[in-house]
């Protein structure tokens, strides 16, 4: 297979971006969208040129590394997944691709592709967190968790920080990181000490960091 890349290129956080073209061919339709990138690198590599940067850690789908607005679209075209994720077969040969950074103020380019998310950190720092106090380890079965909460609070906690839900708002709201993570504390007992205070510091730290207010737009 082979694709036409329009790529953002963009040397550092202060600079003038702008889209570059450039051809990907003997892709495999087997290829991961990150391994069609590595061997466009490699590409600029061996003549000389300025490889794409780019974001990765796992390629599993769980570290929430991997950045990529693919033909306007937060990790790509398929649903559920992140673009490490996502294999060259799910686009026709010959197709015209375009590959941008996450776009909102809270998360300014570094280079390239990659962007700073450090204020989904911060928004965590803020209240994302729960007290322990120290002394001997407790019996297991003294907090006890109903099935049904485990479930609800482990299916909050598949947030992985991600920022594709940022990158896809029209208002770059982190409206639904912080939900997810507030949900997922204040459905265990070790988060409830502190949830009403929570909620407020995590709201008040998406401000503060040019997150923009949820308008629940569909
Ligand atoms: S809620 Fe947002 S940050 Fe969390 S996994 Fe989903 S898109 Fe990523
Ligand atoms: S590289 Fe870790 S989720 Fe994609």
């Amino acid at each position: 297979m082979k694709f036409t890349l329009n790529i953002w290129r963009q040397k550092g956080p202060g600079e003038k971006g702008r889209f570059v073209t450039y051809e990907a061919g003997d892709v495999s339709s087997g290829m991961s969208f990150l391994e069609m990138l590595d061997s466009v690198n490699q590409g600029l590599i061996a003549k000389g040129e300025e490889p794409v940067a780019f974001e990765q850690d796992c390629r599993e789908g769980i570290c929430g590394s991997c950045s990529l607005v693919i033909n306007g679209i937060p990790h790509g075209p398929d649903r559920g997944i992140t673009t490490c994720q996502l294999y060259m077969r799910r686009f026709p040969d010959g197709a015209v691709i375009r590959i941008e950074p996450w776009r909102a103020r809270a998360f300014p380019i570094i280079k390239d592709l990659v962007v700073d998310r450090r204020a989904l950190d911060r928004v965590m720092q803020a209240g994302g967190y729960i007290s322990v106090n120290t002394g001997g380890a407790v019996d297991g079965n003294v907090l006890l968790v109903s099935k049904d909460q485990a479930e609800t609070a482990m299916d909050a906690a598949s947030c992985i920080g991600c920022g594709a839900c940022v990158a896809a708002c029209k208002n770059a709201s982190a409206m639904l990181f912080v939900a997810a993570k507030v949900s997922h504390l204040a459905l265990l007992p070790q988060g409830k000490p502190e949830r009403t205070r929570r909620v407020r510091a995590m709201l008040e730290a998406m401000d503060r960091e040019g997150f923009g207010s949820c308008g629940n737009h569909r």
